[in-house]
């Protein structure tokens, strides 16, 4: 079993859970980091954390064109269902699912906001608990640190998703003191370089992470891939 990880930029992200594909914040047009084209993307799944429009993305159009279901939360899935998207499935902060007989999800809180790109309410922000092939990914979405990340470090994470771009979301200093509460195996940065507010070094980030913290960094570039093996 394995979980392949792929960077889109910002904080899109493809996995490829034993086959399964699987895009996460699908945010392609317009991302200036983006390395790949809205139309090589496959979906099985797309989830999506929130209503800002560089986290929903291209969802609508990809849902569409490749008919995978979306999760999300109840206010977003309502507004991807007026969209023409068939399968969105809305949960909500704390509720957990299995999706296909080979993941879970659960919504985890996030401390930001949310509203979706045309001004509708989006409903809370949420990160993201997935669990497949036997290891557990926490994608925290936009979020403040937040000590109740040591309750989501408690199921055993394998691996982080943290923004580490600072003036929407956290930034570095706070992401290390995140790690230091999930206390994951692996983590990755996202939500920073994509415009000049959220600049980032990530090689200082790379550096910090693993003096400070117990977790192996994994800065990837847009369109790079690591591979977990289970
Ligand atoms: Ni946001
Ligand atoms: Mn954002």
């Amino acid at each position: 079993m394995a979980i392949r990880i792929t960077w889109l930029g910002h904080s899109a992200f493809a996995l490829d859970i034993d086959g399964h594909p699987i895009l996460i914040d699908p945010f392609v047009t317009g991302n200036p980091l983006a390395p790949f084209p809205v139309a090589d993307l496959k979906a099985e799944f797309i989830l999506v954390s929130h209503g800002h429009g560089d986290h929903v993305g291209d969802a609508v159009e990809l849902a569409n064109r490749t008919g995978a279901a979306t999760i999300s939360n109840v206010e977003i899935s309502a507004w991807l269902r007026n969209k023409g998207v068939e399968t969105a499935h809305g949960q909500n902060s704390g509720g957990s699912c299995d999706y296909g007989g080979f993941m879970r999800v659960k919504l985890t809180q996030a401390f930001h906001s949310s509203s979706l790109p045309d001004g509708s309410y989006g409903g809370m922000p949420n990160g993201f608990v997935i669990s497949a092939a036997g290891q557990h990914l926490y994608f925290a979405g936009d979020t403040a640190l937040f000590s109740d990340m040591s309750l989501i470090g408690d199921e055993g994470i394998d691996v982080a998703f943290l923004p580490i771009g600072d003036y929407f979301t956290m930034g570095v200093a706070d992401s290390l003191r995140a790690i230091n509460f999930i206390r994951p195996r692996f983590v990755l940065p996202m939500h920073y370089n994509t415009i000049p507010q959220i600049a980032a070094d990530v090689s200082m980030w790379g550096n910090r992470v693993s003096s400070e913290t117990g977790a192996q960094p994994i800065v990837l570039d847009p369109g790079g891939s690591y591979t977990l093996h289970t």
